[in-house]
């Protein structure tokens, strides 16, 4: 029977942590906060080299500032392997390695059930291992056979489901104060020993192992679900001559709905919605269950970045042979993560399509990149036949429409991002294409059908009444 209760935040332990990604390293960082002591484990030498430098090697704001705090108070260490990390005294290591998809868009759980063996193998006494990372219902069960199978004799491991919701660009802050804390366990005393890990005063959730790892995929197939939604609302909107924006505010206030995730965009990224919507699917494959709206859902996501160049296209009279400036590479502001980034897609799309891409991104960190990338936005803009805002950080926000129309060689500005006042560009003379916003129309196709309806119900009364008189 589920429970909700609040956390304790009463005991300090010893955690290793594998895993120093957005994930993992918030973790570590927090935890050595919280007062736990902790070792931190990353394998890839890029990320690791700048961490034995007390430096971060992703952007998370508030991160580095912990990191100095955990050196200086000797509670946060890194390491390359779990070998040598000294295991006599860790009661709990923690498990936030990747589960991307493969090919087929199944869960690739490979690094985690890597990770776990490692683990085990070192183990010296009874350990909970934490799995953090984001994984199928039956995943921790099964990564506790392969505990059971990597362990020396004579040592219990117990695995433990504790997602994570932490959010990109505001990790530290979700993880210092979550809505929830999620923790499936097979042994109630060992759901209390990783409850306590955590701050206190959270409400927690505790339950079975699949029930918490299928609140995680649900968490994240209901934020797919309702951006999608607010995208289909958006089309609808720029059929009817109305303001997106406004429509969904005026939906999202409705406290049953929530506002957050209801606004206009390109359509959902990042390392997570993309992945964790067909791992979503995977999982219905696998039970026999159908998943129908998240698999709508997907659907209509995949839609949004080839709307956005349609628009682009009609505005350009065809993209082919164009040099077009993208602004935002990110797959959203405030983080340096472009992994499944809607901007990419749409820059993808362009370079198909035989535009040229100039870009500009003030963080985004892109491994493979077919455009050409500017050192600020006014370069990537200067001579320009369209201009495309992808992501939504606050410097495009206030760039000057002005001297925007100054440098731009074309007239056309796509807004994918939902960042720009529309009508101040459109007053320096550009022509601003949104997400959700139609052109009124006098007498708009939109009336036509209701007015057709009006005069049949007003001819079918009269009728009606003629006939009553007649009887
Ligand atoms: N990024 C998010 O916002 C977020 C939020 C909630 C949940 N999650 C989930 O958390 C998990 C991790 O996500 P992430 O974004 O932090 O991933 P990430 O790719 O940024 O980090 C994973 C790290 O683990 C390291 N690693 C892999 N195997 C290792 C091993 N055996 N030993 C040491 N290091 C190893 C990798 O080198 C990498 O640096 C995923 O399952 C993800 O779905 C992510």
């Amino acid at each position: 029977m589920t429970s909700v209760e609040m956390t304790k935040g009463a005991a300090s332990h010893r955690v290793l942590v594998v895993g120093a990604g957005y994930v993992g390293l918030t973790s570590a960082v927090c935890f050595a906060h919280l007062g736990h002591d902790v070792v931190c484990v990353e394998a890839n030498p890029d990320r690791l080299a700048p961490l034995l430098e007390g430096r971060s090697p992703i952007h998370e704001p508030g991160l580095e500032e912990l990191m100095a705090e955990g050196a200086s108070s000797g509670r946060l260490q890194f390491a390359q392997g779990v070998a040598g990390t000294g295991m006599s005294g860790v009661e709990v290591a923690l498990l936030a390695v990747g589960t991307p998809p493969d090919e087929n868009g199944d869960p690739d759980l490979t690094q985690l059930a890597a990770a776990a063996r490692e683990v085990s193998a070192h183990a010296v006494r009874d350990l909970v291992v934490v799995v953090k990372s984001t994984v199928p219902p039956g995943s921790c069960e099964a990564i506790e056979l392969v505990c059971a199978d990597a362990a020396p004799e004579g040592v219990r491991i117990s695995v433990v489901s504790s997602p994570e919701f932490l959010r990109e660009s505001r990790a530290v802050e979700d993880f210092l104060a979550p809505d929830r804390v999620v923790v499936g366990a097979a042994d109630p005393e060992v759901a209390e020993l990783v409850a306590d890990l955590y701050p206190a005063g959270v409400p927690l959730v505790k339950t079975d192992r699949r029930g918490a790892e299928l609140i995680k995929y649900a968490a994240n197939a209901f934020l797919a679900v309702k951006i999608s939604f607010a995208n289909e609302v958006a089309a609808l909107c720029e059929s009817l001559g109305t303001e997106a924006s406004t429509v969904l505010l005026g939906v999202g206030l409705d406290q049953r709905i929530g506002k957050d995730f209801l606004r206009p965009g390109p359509g959902y990224g990042g390392s997570c919605l993309p992945k964790d919507v067909s791992g979503f699917q995977a999982l219905g494959r696998a039970m026999g269950t159908p998943t129908r709206v998240v698999a709508a859902a997907e659907e209509v996501n995949d839609e949004a970045s080839r709307a956005a160049l349609m628009k682009l296209e009609m505005g350009l009279g065809g993209v082919a042979g164009k040099l077009v400036a993208l602004l935002g590479l990110a797959f959203k502001p405030g983080t340096d993560d472009s992994r499944d980034s809607p901007a990419l897609r749409l820059a993808e799309l362009l370079i198909a399509s035989g535009a040229r891409v100039r870009a500009y991104d003030p963080l985004a960190r892109v491994d493979a990149f077919a455009g050409e990338r500017t050192a600020d936005a006014m370069e990537a803009i200067d001579g320009a036949e369209a201009l495309v805002v992808a992501t939504a950080w606050d410097e495009f926000s206030a760039l000057s429409a002005e001297a925007v129309a100054e440098r731009l060689g074309g007239r056309i500005v796509l807004d994918a991002a939902g960042a720009l006042d529309l009508e101040s560009w459109a007053e320096a003379g550009l022509v601003v294409y949104g997400i959700g916003r139609g052109a009124p129309v006098a007498f708009h196709p939109v009336v036509w059908p209701p007015l057709r309806w009006a005069h049949q119900r007003d001819s079918l009364a009269l009728f009606q009444d003629d006939e009553v008189a007649a009887g």
